[in-house]
C-alpha cells in the first residue's frame, strides 16, 4: 500500500484498514487463534479446515494493507562507517535511516535518540549522515557492556566537524534525560519498548519524528493486548477478540533468517515436548526452556520427569511415546501452515495500530518493508514527522 500523503485521508485509509481487518480476523478466528500444540495433544480435536473457507477476502485486505519494498533511495556513506556491523544489520539501518532524507534542513538539525540501540550501528550512521546538517546522536540501550562497546567503536571513527555520539546506559522507561525538541529511532524494539515508544511520542510536544521497525510483538507485561489506537481499540471491541501474548506471537512465527542447525534443534526438540506430553496425557504440564546440554530423547524425558517430579519411563514407554509424538507433529504441521496464513495479516495490522495511534495525535505517518524478508522477517518499519501546522 502507498500510503496517502493528505492528513485526512490517512486517517480514513488505516481507520478502514483497522475495522475491516479485525472482522475479517474475528470472522476467521476459528482457523488461527488457537494454540496448536495443545490442539495437536489432544487427539480428534482438530479445529475447521481452511478449506471449507473463502479465504479470498482475507487475502485481499492483506494485499491492499501490505506496504511497498523500500520507496526510499539510499545515501551513501563513507566506507569506514560500516565497518564492525554485520552486513545484514547494515542493510536494515542503512534503509530504516532513509526516509529521513526527505527532512527539512531545520529538522535534519535535531538530535537523534536511538532508542534500545544496542551497540549502535545505527546511531554511528547517522552521524555521518551525507548532509552538511548532520546531528548529534544518543544511543541508548539497558545493557551497559554494549554501550561501552558501541562507544569505544564510534571513538575509532570521529573526523574533524562530525557531531558526537553519546551512549547512556538506561532504559527506554526511564529516559535518563530531559525531553527537548529530538528525533527518535528504534530497530527491533521489542513488544512494549515499541509500544511505549509509539505511546510516549503520541503525547509528547517535543518529539518531531519516530522512525520504528517493531519486533517480538508478544514481549509484553500485559497479560491482554490492547490496541494504542482509539480506532484500533474500537475495532477490536467490535469484534469481541482478545488478545493474549499467544496470539501477539504468532505475528511474528517464521524463521527465514534462522540457521539449518537452528531449525533441526527447534523441530528435534517440539517432538521431544509433544512426545513427553502425549505419554503424560492431558491436562499439560509446561515445562520451562530446555538446556542446551540435553541432547537426545532419552536424556529429556530424564529433564522433564525430573522438572515434574513424576518417574521416568523404561525406554519401551519412551519409544512408544515417540512414535506418538510423530503423530502429534504431523498433526501440529497441518494446523499451523493453517495458522501461518494468518501471520502477516495480523502483523500488518498491529503496525496500523501504531501508525493510526501517531494520526490521530497529528503526525503524518508512512509505513514500508525496510529489508527482503529474507534479511530480516521482522521488515516492516514506519515513519511518523510531526505534522506542519497550517
Ligand atoms: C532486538 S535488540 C535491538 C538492538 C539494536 N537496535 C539493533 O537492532 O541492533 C533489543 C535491544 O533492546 C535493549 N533493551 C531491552 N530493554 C530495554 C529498555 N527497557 N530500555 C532500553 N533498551 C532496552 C536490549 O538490551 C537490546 O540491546
Amino acid at each position: 500500500m502507498g500510503i496517502s500523503r493528505h492528513k485526512s485521508d490517512q486517517y480514513t485509509e488505516v481507520a478502514t484498514g483497522l475495522t475491516t481487518g479485525a472482522k475479517l480476523l474475528a470472522q476467521y478466528a476459528s482457523l488461527w487463534q488457537h494454540n496448536a500444540f495443545l490442539q495437536a495433544l489432544a487427539e480428534g480435536a482438530l479445529p475447521e479446515a481452511a478449506a471449507s473457507h473463502d479465504l479470498a477476502p482475507m487475502i485481499a485486505w492483506q494485499q491492499h494493507y501490505e506496504p511497498r519494498e523500500t520507496p526510499y533511495a539510499q545515501a551513501d556513506y563513507p566506507f569506514w562507517v560500516a565497518r564492525d556491523t554485520p552486513g545484514r544489520k547494515w542493510a536494515q539501518v542503512c534503509s530504516l535511516a532513509a526516509p529521513c532524507v526527505e527532512e527539512t534542513p531545520s529538522e535534519a538539525l535535531l538530535p537523534w535518540i536511538d532508542w534500545c540501540g544496542g551497540k549502535g550501528h545505527l546511531g554511528r550512521l547517522l552521524r555521518y549522515r551525507p548532509s552538511p546538517d548532520a546531528a548529534p546522536v544518543i544511543t541508548l540501550d539497558t545493557q551497559c557492556t554494549l554501550c561501552q562497546a558501541g562507544a569505544k567503536r564510534s571513538a575509532k571513527d570521529r573526523s574533524p566537524g562530525a557531531p558526537p555520539h553519546f551512549f547512556v546506559c538506561g532504559s527506554v522507561f526511564q529516559p535518563p534525560f530531559a525531553e527537548q525538541n529530538c528525533r527518535w529511532i528504534a530497530l527491533h524494539a521489542c513488544g512494549d519498548l515499541h509500544r511505549h515508544l509509539v505511546h510516549a511520542a503520541s503525547q509528547s510536544t517535543t518529539v518531531q519524528t519516530l522512525v520504528l521497525a517493531p519486533c517480538c510483538y508478544h514481549r509484553q507485561q500485559a497479560a491482554v493486548f490492547t490496541p494504542l489506537s482509539e480506532t484500533g481499540q474500537r475495532a477490536l471491541s467490535e469484534t469481541g477478540m482478545t488478545w493474549d501474548r499467544e496470539v501477539l506471537r504468532l505475528a511474528q512465527q517464521d524463521s527465514t533468517t534462522a540457521s539449518q542447525g537452528e531449525i533441526k534443534r527447534r523441530e528435534e526438540t517440539l517432538l521431544w515436548r509433544l512426545s513427553y506430553a502425549s505419554g503424560q496425557g492431558l491436562p499439560y504440564k509446561p515445562l520451562p526452556s530446555l538446556p542446551a546440554s540435553v541432547k537426545s530423547f532419552a536424556a529429556f524425558v530424564d529433564w522433564a520427569a525430573t522438572r515434574h517430579s513424576t518417574p521416568v519411563p523404561d525406554s519401551n514407554t519412551a519409544a512408544h511415546w515417540l512414535a506418538e509424538g510423530e503423530k502429534c507433529r504431523a498433526r501440529m504441521q497441518a494446523l499451523d501452515s493453517q495458522r501461518h496464513r494468518f501471520r502477516r495479516p495480523l502483523e500488518i495490522w498491529l503496525l496500523l495500530d501504531m501508525v493510526q495511534c501517531l494520526i490521530e495525535a497529528g503526525f503524518m505517518v508512512e509505513y514500508w518493508q525496510f529489508c527482503q524478508a529474507t534479511n530480516s522477517p521482522r521488515n516492516l518499519a514506519l515513519y511518523a514527522r510531526r505534522a506542519a501546522v497550517s
